[in-house]
């Protein structure tokens, strides 16, 4: 900590908490990458922030400050891979054509034929007041459309508010089952627009299995990329509201949830139907039965085109290797234990066996407020930007 005293600050509260977080922050980064000049660095930041109210972090700081985000990623069992991250330096970004070639290149160097690498494209941060200067509104680049139609819905439905809007923003989807969405942004103080993916840069995944032939006739599939987009990077004080971020999938996230969640594509009755079960009686067991072929199915599908994807047990057992190589550095991990343990055969794994503490530490990536959420930020001078850990 460096001895700057605090009186030739404005006399600013959020100022001198800035400052705090980024001693914190600079302090860690200084330590764990064991650099020389942290005092002088400390001193250049507080000038800055007394100047203009914010500072500017390194490229070096950030790479740092994003492996960390995602280390302390306490929902994450991904986390054995946290240094391996790339990324683009975005800040820069101010037109609609530089947002597209941003987001298409991620999706493109992510995807990386197939080995999925983890990358990070670094829009620019909040600016002193709370406002994002660009807000990415899907929480995924890469996600499906939901309609209603006749009471029922027709998509997934996890996307059905953000379709709407959509629809509202004069975008026409086809109408199918799987309609990739476009990606929505709003710049500060801007209206929200849209543009849609190149369909070469989605990668899908069409659903098989190895020994149910009628799988496939079943006309399932997924996307190969999960690209968070509406989260907030926190590092040292400094909110970057637009950093898309992806690894690859493990699988239950989609034979389990995405596409056997009751309240998203529910897709069990379906397959225990074809296997033969009866699903109207007191036995419920073919949810078990069909949940397992489907996420087998999906495993064996990804793996079958030489697609990333980690399963439960894999996933389990590096996460374990994670707590280990972190203790040995002297920290402790902070976990999630209800989002960590995945979400079949629990008991099989060694996470389920493990208790967690929970702290939220700094840097980490936060919920945010829907962008078409917020207060109007030009009728309004309140701040319009709050992050939330949600636990
Ligand atoms: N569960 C989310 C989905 O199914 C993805 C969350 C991030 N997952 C990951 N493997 N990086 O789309």
């Amino acid at each position: 900590m460096t001895s700057l005293k605090f009186s030739t600050f404005k006399n600013s509260k959020s100022v001198n908490l800035l400052y705090e977080n980024a001693c914190e922050f600079l302090s860690l980064f200084y330590k764990e990458s064991n650099l020389p000049h942290l005092k002088e660095r400390l001193m250049e930041v507080a000038d800055e922030i007394n100047e203009s109210g914010t500072y500017t972090q390194t490229i070096d700081e950030i790479e740092f400050g994003v492996s960390v985000a995602w280390r302390n990623s306490n929902r994450c069992i991904g986390r054995l891979f946290w240094k391996s991250i790339k990324i683009v330096d975005c800040r820069k970004v101010k037109t609609v054509d530089e947002i597209k070639k941003a987001v298409f290149n991620h999706l493109e160097m992510a995807y990386g034929n197939g080995k999925i690498k983890p990358f990070l494209t670094l829009f620019a941060p909040e600016n002193k007041n709370g406002f994002a200067p660009l807000r990415i509104w899907n929480n995924q680049l890469i996600r499906y459309a939901a309609y209603r139609s006749e009471g029922k819905i027709l998509g997934d439905p996890a996307q059905l508010e953000f379709t709407d809007k959509c629809l509202e923003l004069g975008w026409n989807g086809r109408g199918t089952e799987f309609d990739v969405l476009p990606v929505v942004f709003q710049f500060e103080g801007e209206n929200p627009a849209f543009f849609e993916i190149p369909s070469h840069l989605i990668k899908e995944i069409p659903i098989s299995h190895p020994d149910l032939s009628w799988f496939t006739a079943l006309g399932l599939k997924w996307n190969a990329l999960p690209v968070i987009s509406d989260m907030v990077l926190e590092m040292g004080g400094i909110h970057y509201p637009a950093a898309p971020f992806n690894g690859w999938y493990m699988v239950t996230e989609i034979g389990a949830r995405n596409l056997g969640d009751i309240n998203r594509y529910n897709k069990l009755p379906l397959i225990a139907e074809k296997m033969g079960l009866n699903i109207g009686g007191k036995d419920l067991f073919w949810k078990d039965r069909a949940m397992l072929e489907l996420n087998y199915a999906v495993k064996y599908s990804f793996e079958k085109l030489g697609v990333s994807m980690t399963d439960h047990h894999e996933a389990s057992i590096q996460f374990m290797k994670f707590i280990a190589q972190e203790n040995k550095l002297g920290r402790e991990v902070m976990a999630d234990w209800v989002w960590i343990v995945p979400p079949v055969s629990g008991s099989t794994l060694e996470v389920f066996h493990t208790n967690f503490e929970n702290k939220v530490l700094s840097p980490n990536f936060y919920y945010n407020t829907p962008a078409w959420k917020k207060v109007d930020i030009q009728t309004s001078k309140k701040c319009p930007f709050h992050i939330f850990s949600k636990k």
